[in-house]
């Protein structure tokens, strides 16, 4: 029997086979979840979320666009996974987005204000965007988990992770705030603070091959993340054995977050 069976949920951010979402949701399936996933409008986006879940989603897929900066695309998304599915336990927020201009180490400073403010909208406002949609149909299905992806830029300064940086805060306080209103109905909200991994919004970052060039080097476990430990965590949070845990940032990185400095050997 499967840590998740007979739980459904929600989702987003699969662009390729190498997103942290297409991990995680490969997880979630291998314990018994059923998911529905969102793509950015267009139908090469949606070819390409397709085959990207092929690979290990064997069940009927149901795909649906949404570009999250939009509350009528959001709407229209739950409303839409509302009718096919009876439950909802389980939405993953595995987004992100700025401009790759101010992704550069040396450029934080400069940052326009529309370039913070979208990368704010949608890599973190979006997480309280979706709670607020969830709530009604979590709350029928006896209670849920929000699953947001953060990363330790948030917390210390990365050279490159910039404007990046202030949005995972600003995420990861949006989680705390969320999880304390919607503890009532048993909804849960938290994030998981991944290592680096080579992916298409990762590759905008101007110092990703220093963090992963660092992380073997500092890292208590001596190697970088697998994108399938961030989804066994997720399968955690998912699942009744986390039932007691809400507000939570939990560091899956091979441990580099204790390390006090970065110190070049
Ligand atoms: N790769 C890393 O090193 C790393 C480390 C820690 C945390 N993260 C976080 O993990 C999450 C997933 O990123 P990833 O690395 O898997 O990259 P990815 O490029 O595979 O995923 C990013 C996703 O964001 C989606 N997205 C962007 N703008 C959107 C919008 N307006 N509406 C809807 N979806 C939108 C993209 O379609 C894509 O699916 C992000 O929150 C990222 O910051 C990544």
């Amino acid at each position: 029997m499967g840590l998740l069976d007979g739980k459904m949920g929600l989702v987003f951010g699969v662009a390729n086979d190498r997103s942290y979402a297409a991990h995680i949701a490969s997880s979630l399936t291998e314990h018994g979840a059923t998911c529905g996933y969102a793509h950015l409008p267009g139908d090469k986006n949606e070819r390409r979320t397709r085959k990207a879940v092929e690979k290990f989603d064997s069940g009927d897929l149901w795909l649906h666009p949404c570009d999250a900066g939009s509350d009528d695309e959001l709407d229209a998304i739950f409303e839409a996974y509302a009718r096919q599915f009876k439950r909802l336990d389980f939405v993953i927020h595995s987004i992100a987005f700025a401009d790759r201009e101010w992704l550069r180490p040396g450029a934080f400073t400069d940052t326009p204000r529309e370039s913070f403010l979208s990368a704010i909208d949608i890599s973190a406002y979006t997480i309280a965007a979706m709670a607020k949609r969830a709530r009604p149909q979590m709350a029928d299905s006896g209670g849920g988990s929000i699953l947001g992806m953060s990363y330790y830029g948030s917390e210390k300064v990365v050279p490159g992770y910039n404007v990046m940086g202030v949005a995972k805060a600003c995420l990861e306080c949006t989680t705390r705030y969320l999880a304390a209103e919607l503890g009532e109905q048993n909804i849960r909200v938290n994030t998981i603070s991944g290592g680096p991994l080579r992916t298409l919004a990762s590759s905008a970052v101007g110092g990703i091959d220093k963090m992963l060039e660092g992380t073997p080097k500092h890292a208590p476990l001596r190697r970088n993340i697998e994108g399938n430990e961030v989804g066994g965590t997720a399968v955690y949070l998912v699942s009744d054995l986390s039932s007691g845990v809400t507000g939570e940032n939990i560091y899956v990185d091979c441990g580099v977050n204790i390390i006090g400095a970065a110190v070049d050997d």
